[in-house]
Parts: C-alpha cells; structure tokens; sequence
C-alpha cells in the first residue's frame, strides 16, 4: 500500500511539517475538536516563518525542556489518544490509516516482518509510510518503529551480520561491544526504526535454552560489564536524536536465564519457565547487570521477559509472571533503580497472564506495563485498556506515568523535529568499513580450546582438506534472527563463509567435502566445521518443539535440538582426523556441544566459534595466525549435558573446559 510520498531530499520537512502540525493543533484548540481523531490539518499551510507556530504551542518548541514539552501535549491528549500511544501493533496487521485512526504509539516489526523491497531504502519508505500516518493525527505525534537488531540490523537483507551476543562475550572486550553496537544503531535508524529491541542483558545458566547465545554470557559480572552496548546504541546523554543512534531495550527484565529446565507450561523446556530462587540470588544474578544499563547508560527502554519469578523464602509454588511483577517492574526497576524509560511488553506476553483479556490487560499496566507490544489484538488492548480506565481499576495517573514515558523517548529522538529517516547514512548499510569491525570482533570471539602440538596457527604449507556441515553455510553461521525470526540453512545473506574464507586466506588448493567423502590427500591438513542449525528462543531448548516454517524448510521439520554433534559431523571428524596429518575442528553453535572423549582424542585443534554471523574470514583471520588467539569462555563447557546447568562457582565444578578457559596462539 503506498502512502502519498513527499519527495525526501529537497523538502525542508521539518519546517513544512513542524507549520502543518502547528496549525493542525491550533485549529484544534479554536475549534476545541480537542479529542476528535480526525486530522484538522487544514487544506493549506500557514507559511508563517518556523519557530514562530511553535511558540503558540510549546510541544512544539525544541527550545524548551523534554519535560515542559511533555508536560504541555499530556495535557492536550484525551484519553483515547494516551491509550493509542501504550499500543503497539505488528507491521503486517496494521496500516498508516490505523496509526491515524487509533494514534498507535508504536509499529514493530517481528523477526523477519520485512518489507516487500527489503532493502534499505525498502525499509525507510516502509518506516515513513507510517510516520505519514502518524503525523496524520490531531496532535500528529509521531510513532516509534521497532525491531530486533540483536547482531546487527539482521532482518535486513546487506546489513553487517555481527557474531551473536555470546561471542561478543568470548571477546571480553567492552569497547569493540560499543563499536559494534553503535554500527548497529547506525544501520538501523539510517533505514528507519528508531527503536532497537536489544541488547539482551540475560545471565545464562543453563545452555539447554535456545537463547544461550543471545546472552553475553553466564556471569552478571561479565554481562554487566557488556551492558556498554547500550551506549553503543544510544550514545551518551543528549545524542539519542543523532541519525546513527536509536533507543535500546535491556531486556528481558529479568532472570530470563534462571528459568529452570522442564518448568514452561507449554512446548518449550526452558525458555519462558519459571526462575526459582530467592531474592537474593534474584538480584545477584538477574538484576545485576540491569544497574548499569539504567544508571550508567541511561536505557530508555526496558522489556520484561516472559518468564515468570518462584521466591524460594516464600515457599515455591506461586510463580509470578514477570509481565505482571509490580514488586520488580514498578518496586524495583522503576523505584529503587530510578528507571524513567518505558517498559515495553514481550510479544503477546499479557495473553500468557491468569484471568479474563480484561484482567490481564489491567494486572500489566497497574504492574508497570507502559506500552502493549499487542502484535493482531491492538484494537481490543485498546478496548479492554479504556473498560478499565473508565471502571477506574487503572487510574489516570497510571496512564498519564505510561505515556510521559512514552512521549519522553519520542521528544529525546528528535521525531518531533525530525520524524522521517534521516537517509544519509543509507549507503553505509553493510559497507567494508563496518564488515572490518565485524571481522575482528569474529577473530577476538573465537576461542581455542585445543592445542596438539601446536598445530595452530595453521602453517601455510600443507594441502587444507574442509568437511562439515558448517563449512560452508552462512545461515548456519549466522544463527537466528537472520532475514527470519528463526533464521535458517537456507538464508544466503552477503558475507563470507568459513570455507571461502579459509580458501582465500590460503591461496591453495583447498579440498571441500562436506561429509568427508572424498578421500583426503596424504599429508594433509583437514579443517572441520560442525555444529548447529538455527533457532530462535524456545525452538531452541533441548528437547523442545521443532520449527518448520521458514520458506527454505519446505514445511520439514528441523533437527530437534539436544547439544550434540549431528552424526554426519561425528562421522566427518572421525574420518578426516583418522586420515588427515593433522585436524582441526570448529564448533559452530549457539553453545558449547557435547564432544565425546573417543572422539576428542582425535582432534590436534579445537575452536569454539559460536555464531559469527556474515564475516567468515575472521575465522580464517585467527586460524592462519593473522591474528592470534585472544577468546575466553563466556559460559561453562561441559563434559555432557546431563551436567548443565553447570556454572563456575558450583560445589563439584567438574567441566570440560572451565568458564573463561581459552588458549592463545604467539
Ligand atoms: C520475541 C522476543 C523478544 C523480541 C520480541 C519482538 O518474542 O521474546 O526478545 O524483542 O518478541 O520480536
């Protein structure tokens, strides 16, 4: 559907737009329509010279102070238009009409909700088509778009593809974390979305969870100390309105990597369970990190996890959902942290409360929800949202605390003067100069866990013979959130996979057969790439339901997961490390695997090397010594899965290879 464009790179928009709202409002004011959806924009413009509307309403006037200008369109919005702007719709169900119509505060898009021409320029005209809507309204405030940018502006077809949060945190390093982010929040607000639902600040504590690698790691110490991506993504105070930064989201408040194994009522065995542990241990390692995000890094925004908080004081056996948690949401983040962002729920995470839509509708937001991510039910949060307002079960105050925030975030990213993308930065989308980053941020993540003989760094000599299953994917590599909510085998973004990575770092003849098949030429050094395919949350868990709807799937189900090697790979490094002079294996996964000690004992070179996203060649980069070695564990290598959850600091701590182990290489 297309919105009647303005042409972008010539119209001065912000006066243009700033005179059409003026006057829009002020006809609202004379006509006290105050309250009438309809747009009053009239048919021309008042051309007056800008600035000068402005001072007859002071929302309008950058010169004054966020809150002033808070203060003064709070108090020209009717209840209707604060409930539009709690509500959150998905970009396939909603239009700019209805961003018109209801005065949604907000558009997302889901993993993998991407425009028809999913291309940068796709995505602005996509993001601004709804910023027409918005602008459309009587008091024409603009929406906020968001998306899950969690390793780069991945949904994005040639956006940077960094590794996953987990080999960030395998980098220990906090600086290039910020460098990193800040080209994320780069090449998303450069196509539109202002808003960015990341960085996950989940401390891991059992890999059997399918988002062990969207966390840093399974300290709060580590993960705290990498909670700097959120002023990579928003800069320092004062800069959320520049065109390379965008709003941050820590989430998922909190313990959504404490839920203990089997206790989710549905499908899933670990994700969105039930974290069963006192409260001192609760803040040790759940709200630990979520300190600094807020009062160092200023997070504006915040997204409570879908799982649910058991106090072993109080006796198990009465969970409390986290979307509903007033003790955590509105005692402890908002209060004691000082947290004055927004707090945005999880998709759908309401539906999952006890009660009628009424009742879970109301327990969110007296909770602390401020803005309803209600993907298809936005119309009846709307509606359940304002029975409950007019019940008086929700006070005022509640929603008018809801929308200051809400409104605070807008006035702080400059949507009020600059609401449409600011396409400057579109060219950068994906260029060399971000890849290079991404490239040595995949080279600091790899961590080497074997040795033998020093056969790392590979000598430049000997015939290279590749096999596994990860050698040459790039969806596999990539890992979820790529392209598709789940990503897949079959997603081809732009990049370099190990293998042509490996083949260009060598210049030599380069053997590749997947299964091994071919047979391997005497002498020759055999390079492995096993691991795992991709997913997204609890598609992710061991032992839980299997995913089989994205398009290259063909409606067959993927590999349930279990931390193992698939037995093709088993089978792949059995005969290249029997027949090769030397072997290397790389573990490709959103985690550490299983290895069996028979077939351990085969491998010269081990390498843990998560999920690095698009830039293959820092693999090779750390394998042919152009760079050494330098990765650490971010999470416990275990013996076998039946020892997770295992952690550093357990009685017994017996792994494989202990959290923070990594050699490295002269
Ligand atoms: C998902 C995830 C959350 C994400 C949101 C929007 O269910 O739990 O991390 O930000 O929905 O895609």
């Amino acid at each position: 559907m297309k919105v009647a464009r303005r042409s972008r790179d010539t119209e001065p928009r912000p006066t243009v737009r700033r005179a059409a709202l003026a006057v829009g409002a002020a006809v609202a004011l004379v006509t006290g329509l105050a309250g009438v959806g309809a747009s009053a924009a009239p048919a021309t413009l008042d051309t007056a010279a800008p600035g000068k509307q402005s001072a007859t309403l002071p929302y309008l006037n950058p010169r004054l102070s966020t809150e002033r200008r808070v203060d003064d369109l709070l108090s020209r919005m009717t209840m209707a238009e604060k409930i539009g702007q709690m509500t959150q719709a998905e970009r396939a169900n909603a239009t700019p009409a209805d961003v018109t119509e209801l005065g949604l505060g907000s558009i997302l898009s889901g993993g993998g909700s991407v425009p028809e021409d999913n291309t940068p320029e796709g995505w602005a005209d996509m993001v601004d088509a709804f910023q027409d809507g918005a602008l459309a309204s009587r008091l024409g405030i603009p929406v906020l778009y968001g998306v899950d940018a969690v390793h780069g502006h991945a949904n994005l077809y040639g956006a940077t593809v960094f590794p996953h949060n987990i080999g960030l945190g395998a980098t220990r390093d906090a600086k290039l974390v910020e460098e990193v982010n800040h080209i994320t929040a780069k090449e998303t607000r450069a196509t539109g979305p202002q808003w960015n639902f990341a960085p996950c600040l989940c401390v891991v504590r059992d890999d059997r969870w399918g988002r062990t690698y969207e966390s840093f790691g399974e300290t709060p110490g580590l993960v705290s100390r990498l909670s700097v991506a959120v002023r990579g993504l928003q800069g320092r105070r004062g800069q959320l309105d520049h065109r390379d930064r965008v709003l941050a989201t820590p989430k998922h408040f909190a313990g959504d990597g404490l839920t203990t194994y089997g206790t989710p009522t549905g499908d899933y065995t670990v994700d969105q369970g039930i974290s069963i542990v006192s409260r001192q241990e609760f803040a040790r390692l759940a709200l630990a990190p979520y300190w600094p995000a807020i009062q160092r890094y200023g997070a504006g925004s915040v997204m409570p996890s879908f799982s649910s908080v058991d106090w072993t004081e109080d006796g198990v056996g009465n969970p409390t959902k986290m979307t509903a948690h007033r003790e955590l949401l509105t005692g402890v983040l908002k209060g004691r942290m000082g947290f004055d962002g927004l707090v945005i729920s999880d998709w759908e995470a309401i539906h999952q409360l006890p009660g009628t839509w009424n009742e879970q509708v109301r327990a969110a937001v007296n909770a602390g929800i401020d803005m309803a991510m209600e993907p298809a039910q936005f119309r009846q949060f709307i509606t359940a949202l304002t029975e409950e307002v007019e019940a008086g079960r929700v006070s005022t105050a509640r929603i008018d605390d809801a929308v200051t925030r809400i409104l605070t975030a807008k006035f702080e990213l400059g949507l009020f003067e600059e609401p449409y993308t600011d396409r400057r930065n579109l060219d950068e989308v994906g260029s060399a100069k971000h890849r290079k980053v991404a490239r040595q941020a995949v080279a600091e993540s790899q961590v080497l866990l074997k040795n033998r003989g020093h056969v790392l760094p590979l000598s430049k000599k000997a015939p290279l013979y590749v096999a596994g299953s990860n050698a040459d994917n790039i969806g596999n590599q990539a890992g979820g959130w790529t392209l598709t909510w789940q990503g897949g085998s079959t997603n081809v973004i732009p990049g370099s996979t190990i293998l042509e990575a490996v083949d260009d770092a060598s210049r030599r003849n380069v053997t590749f057969s997947e299964t091994a098949s071919t047979p391997v030429p005497s002498g020759a050094t055999g390079i492995v790439v096993v691991g795992e395919t991709p997913y997204a949350e609890g598609f992710g868990d061991v032992g839980g339901p299997q995913w089989a709807y994205d398009p290259g799937d063909n409606g067959v189900p993927r590999p349930v997961k279990d931390m193992k090697l698939s037995a093709a790979d088993q089978q792949a490094v059995d005969t290249v490390c029997t027949q090769a002079a030397e072997c290397v294996v790389i573990v490709i996964s959103g985690r550490p695997l299983e290895i069996a000690p028979a077939l351990l004992s085969k491998i010269d070179g081990l390498v843990a090397g998560w999920l690095p996203g698009s830039e293959g060649d820092g693999v090779a980069d750390v394998l042919f010594g152009k760079k050494r070695f330098t990765g650490k564990l971010p999470v416990t290598w275990p013996r076998t899965v039946e020892q997770e959850p295992i952690n550093v600091g357990d009685a017994d701590y017996d792994p494989l290879y202990p959290y923070g182990f990594g050699l490295s290489t002269r």
